[in-house]
């Protein structure tokens, strides 16, 4: 039940990713792998790769225009914009500030959001609950990630799952009970070492000693995240749909994040969904991290597939560890 005097929807969507198709035949002759083993251990065939040159920002840019305008809104009418990533333009300033004034969302406040994979999810949540306070009336949220930038390309167990991309929406205020119905967020720090950069930040300053052990690209437990996303996405559904009083079977949308095909049929046989409500293209894109879920959303909202009314179940999970979800009703 609706406990604010306001709300908040999706207004606009849109995503963008780089041109550059890099398939499993192309890895073969990178790494030590082959079509077979990536299809089999994770279903994606392939993924999209920034050129040199391009940034998140660049992505990022791309992908707001196309949802300021399926809003049908300027960007001087923002009043935040909120950017979920772990591959930046840099340390600081924020990426979210380099959009702002590319944009020229002068009325907005930017900031940066570091969740992993759960980045657009906590966005989503951070937004609705600034439109729901009153404190804001349209604030864009944008899941972005430029990980070829951030992959070990000697390492074939973790260069072969992930791509670049970037997904935007523009969220306003509506009556409550429209749009946004709930959300849901949960953080465990004490896993922190399943998935990380260990080498970059204040920790552990970039050395030649940290650049020769190639600490400064992605590290991962693939085993332990595995264990951990199944679990993590059961429960941020679970809880989500309890805050709501909504129900499995009223989901006609389940759009998780794309890691990986195997953690996807874990989850959607935990919970008992039919095959045809769980949304998954990561045999194009491969795991875009924070940028997974607005990139699917997008592409079955632009497919026509999503009817007025139609519940949407949004779920994530990713390094730090964090994960969570929203619940909505799709607004048109
Ligand atoms: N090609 C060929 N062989 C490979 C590759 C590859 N790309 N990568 C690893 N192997 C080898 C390993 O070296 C190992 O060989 P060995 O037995 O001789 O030592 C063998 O394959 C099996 O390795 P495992 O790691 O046990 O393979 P597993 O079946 O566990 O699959 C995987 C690995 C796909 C990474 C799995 O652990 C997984 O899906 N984990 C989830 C991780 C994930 O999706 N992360 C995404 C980021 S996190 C997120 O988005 C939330």
């Amino acid at each position: 039940m609706p406990t604010s005097p306001r709300g908040s929807r999706i207004a606009g969507i849109g995503h963008y990713c780089p041109e550059r198709v890099l398939t499993n035949f192309d890895l073969e002759r990178i790494v030590e792998t082959s079509d077979e083993w990536i299809v089999t251990r994770t279903g994606i065939r392939e993924r999209r790769i920034a050129a040199d040159g391009e940034a998140a920002s660049d992505l990022a840019l791309a992908a707001s225009r196309i949802a300021l305008n399926d809003a049908g809104i300027e960007a001087e009418e923002l009043d935040g914009i909120i950017l979920a990533t772990v591959t930046s333009d840099m340390q600081f300033p924020a990426t979210a500030c380099i959009v702002q004034d590319q944009l020229g969302a002068k009325n907005a406040v930017a900031y940066d959001l570091n969740a992993a994979c759960s980045g657009f999810i906590y966005g989503l949540s951070n937004a609705h609950a600034l439109i729901c306070s009153g404190q804001m009336s349209r604030v864009l949220v944008i899941g972005v990630e430029v990980l070829s930038k951030f992959v070990d390309w000697q390492d074939r167990a973790t260069c072969v799952l992930f791509g670049d991309g970037a997904g935007a929406v523009v969220v306003e205020a509506c009556e409550p009970g429209k749009g946004i119905l709930g959300t849901y967020m949960k953080s465990d720090g004490s896993l922190a070492d399943l998935l990380q950069i260990p080498a970059g930040g204040s920790r552990m300053p970039l050395s030649k000693d940290s650049y020769e052990r190639r600490d400064h690209f992605i590290k991962m437990k693939g085993d332990g995240v595995f264990k951990y996303a199944v679990r993590a996405m059961v429960d941020a559904t679970m809880k989500v749909l309890e805050r709501t009083g909504m129900a499995l079977d009223d989901i006609d949308f389940f759009i998780p994040h794309q890691a990986n095909m195997r953690i996807l049929d874990a989850i959607a046989k935990r919970l008992g969904l039919p095959q045809e409500k769980v949304v998954i293209n990561l045999e194009r894109f491969g795991n875009t991290s924070s940028a997974t879920i607005p990139i699917a959303f997008d592409e079955i909202v632009k497919a026509g597939k999503v009817n007025e009314g139609d519940i949407v179940l949004l779920v994530a999970f990713g390094g730090g560890l964090t994960w969570g979800s929203v619940l909505l009703r799709h607004t048109g």
